[in-house]
């Protein structure tokens, strides 16, 4: 047990998969791994280990922003061994040739601050993702037969935010989509030499102001987690 994550030493598997959402993570363990057993509620932050075509799997919910993510992602990798983490959540879109429902692979996560400012200080440290989980997921994204964008993202610190500035900074400088916590995952994958990747669909956009109703959230939701199983044990057999 740790302060936040209640599963037994052995209760965690090596890779995690990490939607924001606790429900989601039920859900996710639920609707795609088998035996799934509940391992962790401590704070209603659900975390279930099953397995899928034979791989033992965790799916964790992470919470909102990066200092919800980088308590779990820090307790997962130091204390349970976790070896491959995969972010699968929502974005917003910031260029117009990127639509609703699709899916974006994040390579670099941009940010203002993270939880690891502190620790970088004046160095502009440029977190990405594992290149051989990308190129996996790009696959499992073709095989699905959809095209993914592959790129920067924006990790905001502030979902209601007071500088579209910011936002208008990141589309001129081709930043795909924002979200809340890639660039944080990244960071501490770097730190702890693990693989990290986030896999996102878009369900807003921030130019045209569209967003996803509920059931498409749901649909597109299980198409992510597919592409993060199929990339994250890519090669095994
Ligand atoms: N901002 C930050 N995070 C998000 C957004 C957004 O517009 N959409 C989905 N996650």
């Amino acid at each position: 047990m740790t302060i936040h994550i209640g599963a037994r030493p052995g209760e965690i598997a090596e890779t995690v998969l990490m939607p924001g959402d606790p429900l989601r993570a039920e859900w996710a363990a639920q609707t795609f791994l088998d035996d799934a057993v509940c391992v962790n509620r401590v704070r209603g932050m659900l975390g279930y280990t099953g397995t899928w075509r034979g791989h033992r799997v965790s799916i964790h919910g992470s919470g909102m922003g990066m200092p919800s993510l980088s308590i779990y992602a820090n307790e997962l990798i130091r204390d349970y061994g976790a070896k491959t983490l995969i972010r699968i959540g929502s974005c917003g879109a910031m260029q117009p040739h990127v639509g609703l429902r699709d899916i974006i692979l994040a390579m670099t996560a941009s940010s203002m601050s993270t939880p690891s400012r502190g620790i970088f200080r004046e160095l502009n440290f440029a977190p990405c993702a594992d290149w051989p989980l990308l190129r996996a997921a790009v696959a499992a994204t073709e095989a699905r037969g959809m095209t993914p964008h592959v790129g920067g993202v924006y990790s905001a610190d502030v979902f209601y935010d007071e500088r579209p500035d910011l936002n208008e900074l990141m589309t001129r400088h081709g930043i795909l989509g924002v979200e809340m916590e890639a660039a944080e995952l990244y960071n501490l994958a770097a730190r702890h030499d693990v693989r990290a990747l986030a896999v996102l669909t878009v369900s807003d956009h921030l130019l045209t102001h569209q967003a996803l109703p509920s059931e498409d959230r749901e649909r597109s939701f299980g198409e992510m987690v597919e592409i993060a199983l199929t990339a994250a044990f890519a090669g095994e057999v």
